[in-house]
């Protein structure tokens, strides 16, 4: 049975937890949270009452021999708890996206886990959710051609005088560039659609160009335009579309919702679920993709519409289900000494996808991906000098 600690008990841990209930392989043994109080609720809401409880992740690292640990903190806090569970000779380290502040800081994770042979694996969730899952072996199976471009599209809202999403909440570390290092959606939910348009295309950038406006209190709107590497033969392309709409009304206590659109040499593939659908472990989901205007999968090619995947019950393509996935697949990479999904490498290249997009709003134009580098971070060829969030519009 592997050992797994938690550094961080907020939000996501209510996710993560998921993966470990009744898991033949693993076990949660130890869990740390700087409120006590709050960790003390947490281990009773899940009943998780073999964990121990501590408030200083070195005391943990220390007493407990643990074989996993995962790293659920705020961004800034990444880079220094990776390397310290590296040091302590963790098997398995699992760290939140995006993976840290700049890719100096992501170069000493990788370094610290190679040195000290811990395997390394950015937590990436939305790879491991069925409907994008079905959808990538449709793609495989040639159902629409050859993809030529794929369009991710998200869109936040808060009905007037509703409270804030805690995601959003002007006090919260989110807001604060300083401890974000992101704007909350292109940076931040952003690690995720990045990754998804790298996934389903399978290759990297090339350039992005960028154009994020200061209109609303988050990173929106931003429509981010990409085309990918070796197209030489065959150009690919991307569009990163992320909206805010300050009165659309969405009855739930999470905050966003997706929508995926792939174009093929002989067809089109809308995926209609993932983030809002169906109620989670901790929030409320919007359920708009719940509805039936909105298959999870939907097929046009040859003049006809194929659906996919309406037969599998919502809960079974809720949001938290892509949770259950990752933890899963790690616990296993741990177990079997398997590659894990993502690795140290790939979360250190969606850092660049990230920061490519927010240079490309700032300086307004074309960001090649060759400029994004350790050596011109550390230069100062590049900085970013904020995240867009107009924190007047929030107040
Ligand atoms: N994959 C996803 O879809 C997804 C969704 C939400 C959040 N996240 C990521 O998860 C991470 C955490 O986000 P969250 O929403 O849970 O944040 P949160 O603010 O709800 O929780 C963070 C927790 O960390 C604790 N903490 C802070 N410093 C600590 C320290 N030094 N030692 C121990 N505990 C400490 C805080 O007390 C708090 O309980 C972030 O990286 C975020 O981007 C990912």
């Amino acid at each position: 049975m592997l050992r797994v600690g938690f550094i961080g008990l907020g939000i996501v841990s209510n996710e993560h937890v998921l993966g470990y209930l009744d898991n033949p392989d693993a076990e949660i043994a130890a869990v740390c949270d700087l409120d006590r109080e709050a960790g003390r609720r947490w281990l009773e809401r899940w009943e998780q009452g073999q964990a121990t409880l501590y408030d200083n992740h070195e005391e943990m690292l220390e007493k407990e021999s643990l074989d996993i640990v995962e790293v659920l903190t705020p961004h800034h806090l990444h880079c220094a708890l990776a390397v310290d569970c590296a040091q302590a000779g963790v098997r398995g380290l699992s760290l939140q996206k995006p993976m840290a502040h700049g890719l100096a800081e992501c170069d000493r994770i990788i370094e610290a886990c190679r040195r000290n042979g811990v395997k390394l694996r950015v937590y990436e969730n939305f790879l491991f959710y069925p409907a994008f899952e079905r959808a990538k072996a449709l793609i495989e199976e040639g159902v629409i051609g050859e993809p030529i471009s794929v369009r991710v599209n998200t869109m936040g809202g808060v009905k007037e005088g509703a409270p804030w999403p805690i995601f959003w909440d002007p006090t919260s570390w989110r807001m604060d560039f300083s401890r974000s290092g992101t704007g909350p959606l292109v940076g931040d939910d952003g690690f995720h659609k990045f990754s998804l348009a790298r996934w389903f295309m399978e290759r990297d950038f090339e350039k992005i160009g960028a154009w994020i406006d200061g209109d609303t209190p988050l990173d929106a709107p931003a429509m981010i335009r990409a085309r990918f590497r070796d197209s030489a033969g065959k150009p690919k392309y991307a569009q990163l579309d992320f909206s805010f709409s300050p009165r659309m009304a969405l009855p739930c206590s999470f905050w966003l919702e997706d929508f995926v659109e792939i174009f093929g040499e002989k067809g089109v593939m809308w995926i209609n679920q993932c983030t809002g659908g169906k109620d989670r472990a901790y929030f409320q989901a919007c359920n708009m993709s719940g509805s039936p205007a909105f298959p999870p999968i939907a097929v046009f090619v040859d003049g006809e519409v194929t659906t996919y995947m309406e037969e599998v019950p919502p809960e079974e393509r809720s949001w938290s289900s892509s949770f259950v996935g990752a933890t899963r697949h790690f616990v296993e990479a741990v177990r079997d000494d398997s590659r894990p999904v993502f690795s140290g490498e790939e979360g250190r290249e969606i850092t660049r996808y990230i920061i490519a997009a927010y240079l490309s709003a700032q300086e307004e134009r074309d960001v090649y991906l060759d400029e994004i580098t350790t050596q011109a971070e550390l230069d100062r060829e590049y900085e970013i000098k904020s995240n867009f969030c107009n924190a007047a519009a929030a107040a």
